[in-house]
């Protein structure tokens, strides 16, 4: 039980600056792109804005709100507004071994980068062989898991020490840096020549290509972006005092998210048609695009370096909070302690992670519906576990919870009241459940338009 005293945030700053943490990571700046390069561009992006502000926002309040509440473990602060919802909190942390796993995969690529960067090997590519020099190091066996578990063994002695809150200080500092990076990759990407066709195709929306697959996209997208549907922001939410303003912070990180999001694809699209790489390449998208980009640029190998320690660092903090859902229900639901959970968490999580790295060499031939076993983890996270989740949640606070305790949790008894606020219910009540509903339907075929 959860008897034992539970430290949490001592400040607002810091809950806001950790969950910025966890909502900024490769979500932005490598899955944006890919998914806005895979869905058409321009109108992917216009239905991901609506999306994301709409429903995204909203729902991310709602598990701030749960776990506010609860004030314990996900399974806990659903069972505490009713019994019959606890199964939430145990899908969230199912759900977080998968995503965690294809997340490390990823990390460890820009892990390899960073490295490469340093020798300044990657700046030293001629343009057209980036794709081969990539697709030859994610096609080997050893080098790529190598470095994937580094990335799982620097999360874990983050999540072990309990510092995980001490390391997002470093958000205050690393944050504005990355957006200041990616400002300036932004300028010189959108100044190559060919840049324009780029910058037209990122931002005009050809409404002809909006179909329900673009939609089921931008859901999953905004989900997996904000941090919505894995119960990670109920945990984070279950640290907080009463006194924070959550709808603030919310539209706060809504909007800083979205806003390094959008810059990442500043820096990819243009250079992309600058340099004739194709927008549907998927999950190697970033990996061939950006040395490309650093190659041009004046002390290319220096920003380089900072761009991927950045990178790491966002990915870090995006990692350490799904890693914390599911050990603080471990040590709180299963008595074990701190340290045992997460080291049995980390194991396992690598070993899942190992088809997700073959997938891309010598297990490139097993698919499922077409999918590499990236694109199976990743599709079972953000367009079914999570939306599942996140509409559950919406149910239990618009249909079960009721108006009532929520907006008395919400606005903390009544004191604060703004335009979000007020839209949020109804919004959670009658807009998320059938959106999200239809949607999620599509998505696991039930449904097809
Ligand atoms: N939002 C994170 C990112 O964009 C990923 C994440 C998803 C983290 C779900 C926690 C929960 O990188």
């Amino acid at each position: 039980m959860s008897e034992q005293k539970r430290d949490g945030f001592t400040s607002g700053l810091g809950f806001v600056l950790a969950v910025m943490g966890s909502a900024i990571g490769l979500g932005n700046v490598w899955r944006f792109p890919h998914m806005t390069g895979s869905n058409g561009g321009g109108a992917f992006v216009l239905v991901y804005l609506l999306i994301v502000f709409l429903i995204g926002a909203p729902l991310l309040l709602t598990e701030f709100v749960i776990g506010r509440h609860g004030q314990r473990n996900a399974i806990d602060s659903y069972g505490a507004i009713s019994p019959k919802f606890r199964w939430l909190g145990y899908l969230g942390a199912f759900t977080s071994f998968p995503l965690l796993a294809y997340y490390i995969v990823v990390g460890g690529w820009v892990l390899f980068y960073l490295v490469e960067s340093i020798m300044g090997s990657l700046t030293a590519l001629p343009g057209d062989q980036v794709g081969a020099f990539f697709g030859g190091f994610i096609g080997q066996v050893k080098q790529p898991l190598v470095y994937t578990a580094v990335f799982m063994a620097l999360t874990f002695f983050i999540v072990v020490q309990g510092i995980a809150r001490g390391i997002e200080r470093w958000n205050k500092i690393l944050m504005p840096l990355l957006v200041i990076i990616l400002i300036i990759l932004a300028l010189r990407s959108m100044s190559l020549p060919g840049a324009l066709e780029g910058i037209k195709w990122y931002l005009t929306p050809d409404f002809s290509k909006i179909d329900i697959n673009t939609v089921i996209a931008a859901l999953g997208q905004a989900f997996f972006s904000l941090s919505v549907g894995l119960c990670g922001m109920v945990t984070y939410g279950s640290y907080l005092s009463k006194k924070e303003n959550l709808s603030r912070s919310v539209l706060v990180v809504a909007a800083a998210d979205t806003a390094v999001a959008l810059l990442a694809g500043f820096v990819i699209f243009p250079a992309l048609f600058s340099f004739g790489v194709t927008p549907t390449a998927g999950p190697v998208l970033i990996f061939i695009t950006l040395p490309q980009v650093f190659a041009q640029m004046p002390l290319g190998v220096v920003w380089s370096v900072f761009f991927y320690i950045l990178l790491l660092f966002a990915s870090l903090t995006s990692a350490i909070s799904v890693m914390e859902l599911f050990i603080t229900c471990a040590v709180e639901k299963m008595n074990i302690s701190r340290t045992k959970a997460s080291i049995g968490y980390s194991i396992v999580v690598f070993l899942l992670a190992i088809p997700v790295s073959l997938g891309y060499g010598v297990w490139s031939h097993i698919t499922l519906f077409g999918k590499n076993f990236l694109d199976m983890y990743d599709y079972y996270c953000a367009n079914i576990s999570n939306p599942l989740t996140a509409l559950m949640c919406s149910i239990l606070i618009g249909w079960v919870w009721g108006k009532k305790g929520a907006m008395a949790e919400l606005t903390n008894d009544g004191t604060i009241d703004n335009a979000f606020t007020r839209a949020w219910f109804p919004i959670v009540k009658w807009v998320a459940p059938v959106a999200v509903g239809v949607i999620w339907l599509n998505s696991v075929g039930l449904l097809k338009f």
